[in-house]
């Protein structure tokens, strides 16, 4: 390879990485630490259908990034490695959000051959019936996210098509629904909850202790030996944990710090390293909160976007030049102290010399993603 080759640094010797895959967030480990009375209580809900006996719905609720999908993913791979009486077929509500699709993906699962679009709803839903019928194995599906299904009467009329399988097919189907909402089956109707919500199944936020052990774990597979530091993981855990005890952005966070640290060519990810990597992700965030701003919050935010390092001083006359009014001394100062509050701005005393001290203040979010965002 030519030296010269823009992509010769992928060539880098000193990689972090054993191999980052194992960071993805749609990687189903083979252990999921302190999940283990959560994965019991979904082998009780599906281990009847070994012995040809109907399964328990279940449905699991809780907060973002605490294991949900994976647990369940978990669950009915080993189950299937185990026996061929089960197969399981994984929907996510936000892609798959109408009653047709979600009907054609079930009967298509089953053996049938269904366009797509096209057939009226009734017409799949016998399809589907019949397959189901002859496939041979209960299908159990994954209905994740599946509060978007509620958010319109045509696509919640899925969960009585459903509920009519259940009820009048004796179970050839079996149903486990995900949700962040806990309070979702108080929404759902009485019958729907008993046949398809039989058994709810909570999965509470991880501790910092917990997030530990758990991204050790992918630690040791993803990154070579020493690459990463305890201390590293303890920072990351304990970020995480004030996000809500959400192991996703850890997850995200440590292989956002992992190349940072490669293209570096850097042979160990330090806390800075890690640093950057979630306050990149914050600054996501941030920017997507930018429209909310008001008006003289957007204008200062625009000044020291367009001069960084500049002082209250200059702040005020560039501001006074830009409007009519200007601005109340006191209102400036607010609004300066709400920027930085929110972290979109940091401020600085620097020294004049004699002329005693001043604040200056720089932007802590990409200038010009942030100038996009605020055009
Ligand atoms: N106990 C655990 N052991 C190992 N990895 C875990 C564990 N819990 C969660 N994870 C990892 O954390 C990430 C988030 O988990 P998951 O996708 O299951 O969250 P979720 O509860 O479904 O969140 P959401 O409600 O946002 O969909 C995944 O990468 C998953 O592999
Ligand atoms: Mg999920």
């Amino acid at each position: 390879m030519s030296k010269s080759n823009i992509f010769s640094r992928s060539n880098i010797e000193n990689s972090v990485f054993l191999d980052e895959r194992y960071l993805y967030s749609d990687f189903v480990p083979d252990r999921l630490p302190h999940r283990d009375k959560e994965i019991d209580s979904l082998v009780y809900c599906f281990e009847p259908v070994l012995k040809g006996r109907r399964i328990t719905n279940v449905f699991v609720a809780g907060p973002t990034g605490v294991g949900k999908t994976v647990s369940l993913k978990f669950v009915l791979r080993q189950l299937e490695d185990y026996s061929d009486r089960a197969k399981s077929l994984y929907l996510n509500c936000f892609e798959y959000n109408s009653r047709a699709s979600i009907l054609t993906a079930i009967a298509n699962f089953a053996g049938a051959a269904l366009p797509r679009r096209g057939l009226a709803t009734d017409e799949i839903f016998s399809t589907m019936l019949e397959s189901l019928r002859k496939c041979g194995f209960v299908p159990i599906v994954i209905l994740d996210e599946v509060d978007q299904l509620l958010l319109n009467s045509s696509s919640s009329k899925l969960l009585y098509d459903l509920l009519r399988v259940v009820e009048y097919e004796k179970q050839s189907i079996g149903i486990a629904m995900i949700s962040n909402d806990i309070e979702l089956p108080s929404k759902l109707e009485t019958r729907v909850k008993s046949s398809l919500a039989q058994n709810t199944l909570i999965f509470n936020s991880y501790s910092p202790d917990q997030l530990k052990k758990i991204l050790s774990e992918r630690v040791d597979v993803a990154f070579v030996k020493s690459a990463v530091d305890k201390e590293v993981i303890d920072v990351a855990a304990a970020r995480a944990a004030r996000l809500g005890g959400d192991c996703r952005v850890a997850l995200e966070a440590l292989l956002k710090a992992g190349r940072i640290a490669e293209k570096e060519n850097a042979s160990k990810v330090t806390v800075q390293h890690l640093q950057l990597a979630f306050d990149s992700a914050d600054s996501v965030s941030l920017l997507k909160g930018v429209k909310h701003l008001d008006e003289d919050e957007k204008i200062l935010l625009k000044i020291i976007a367009n001069e960084s390092g500049i002082n209250s001083g200059k702040i005020y006359s560039v501001y006074s030049s830009l409007k009519k009014e200007p601005l109340k001394e006191r209102r400036l100062r607010d609004v300066l102290a709400v920027l930085e509050k929110q972290n979109y701005i940091e401020s600085k005393q620097v020294s004049m010399g004699n002329m005693g001290k001043t604040k200056a203040f720089v932007l802590r979010v990409p200038k010009d993603s942030l100038l996009k965002e605020l055009s």
